[in-house]
């Protein structure tokens, strides 16, 4: 096979993303040639495939910071034909072209054999957002997060990293609030594990405050701009909060009490040039202590069905994880 159907966003100069035939010479001169099973879309996604210059720079490309599949031809020792295997950020979708395709090639320093405890299809149901959801809830339990001391509140609940959260902070037992912009999902988040759901509304109560009542033992925040900071006026004295995200914004107009009179941390989260190990033994976590039941937030489409999901990812539409099948 010389040829291979990959989503192709254009500028013209609106930008535009249909699914196109390319041939398997155009992909970069990497070192491993991996046929795609599955992707999964990520808010990245969304922004590189309507034209945002931070994530992609030149047009016309193909996004997907996500993919799963096997190997077919390789350069180096590590990787032979037939090897499954996990790829998530670095470059992948950002300025190289990217695993919303049939095929990718990409440098072997950027790949993950496949765990034994999770298929391709799991691995990217989770894919970067899982990831994600996955090191902010460690680096919580590394500052001494325990279900003990209270609510863990969850912002962007319903999105890809907060719905993965949910679950795994339930599965270790925390008591887990759900903050989200989207009340008809209540049920969802409920079922997720959920114990309490709020209104972004209502987080952004008392932005005037300098402190509001400690309430929060830990927080994970997929969200950032100012519900971030009024998360911070609220978590317990020497409490933690994960940040990840900017869906919010990425501003926030903030003071230094919450650090200097309650000792409160905040934590950055980066599963993007994470180093590649650090990487590997989070997806070992994910494929054994960690493992999640997740087909209550997947939806599963094809290649040619993203465009759709894109548009309902940009009007904050998105609700679970959405795989991609590249047949
Ligand atoms: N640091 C990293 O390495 C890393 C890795 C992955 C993702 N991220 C970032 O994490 C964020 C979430 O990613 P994702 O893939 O989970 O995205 P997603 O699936 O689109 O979810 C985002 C969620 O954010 C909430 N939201 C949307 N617009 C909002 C607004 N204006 N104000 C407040 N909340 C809003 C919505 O949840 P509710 O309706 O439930 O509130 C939405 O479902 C993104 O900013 C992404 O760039 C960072």
């Amino acid at each position: 096979m010389s040829t291979y159907q990959a989503l192709w966003v254009t500028e013209t100069p609106q930008f535009a993303q249909k699914v196109i035939e390319r041939s398997l010479d155009d992909l970069p001169e990497n070192e491993v040639l991996i046929r795609v099973h599955y992707s999964s879309l990520n808010y990245k996604d969304a922004l590189s495939a309507t034209g945002n210059r931070g994530v992609t720079r030149q047009f016309p490309h193909t996004p997907g910071i996500d993919a799963a599949g096997v190997v077919e031809q390789s350069n180096v020792a590590e990787f032979v034909a037939g090897d499954e295997v996990i790829v998530t950020g670095y470059d992948l979708g950002m300025n190289t072209y990217g695993g919303l395709a049939q095929y990718i090639r990409v440098p072997a320093s950027w790949l993950i054999k496949r765990p034994s405890g999770l298929s391709l299809r799991e691995s990217m149901i989770l894919g970067t957002a899982g990831l994600t959801a996955a090191l902010c809830v460690d680096k919580l339990l590394c500052a001494g997060v325990v279900p003990e001391d209270g609510p863990v509140l969850v912002t962007g609940a319903t999105g890809g990293v907060g719905s993965v959260a949910v679950v795994l902070l339930t599965k270790l037992g925390f008591q887990v609030t759900a903050a989200t912009g989207k009340a008809e999902q209540e049920g969802f988040l409920r079922q997720l594990g959920a114990s309490d759901v709020i209104s972004r509304a209502a987080l952004l109560e008392g932005m005037d405050k300098a402190l509001l009542k400690p309430k929060w033992a830990g927080v994970v925040d997929t969200v950032g701009g100012d519900l971030l900071f009024n998360t911070l006026k609220a978590l317990q004295p020497g409490a933690s909060a994960a940040c990840c995200g900017l869906t919010a914004g990425v501003d926030f107009k903030g003071s230094v009490l919450p650090f200097i009179l309650r000792g409160v941390n905040l934590l950055g989260v980066d599963s993007v040039e994470l180093p590649l190990v650090n990487k590997a033994s989070m997806w070992d976590k994910l494929s054994l202590q960690w493992k999640l039941d997740l087909e209550a937030l997947v939806h599963e489409i094809s290649l040619t069905e993203v465009p759709e999901a894109i548009i309902a990812m940009l009007a904050s539409q998105q609700v679970g994880r959405t795989l991609v099948r590249i047949d």
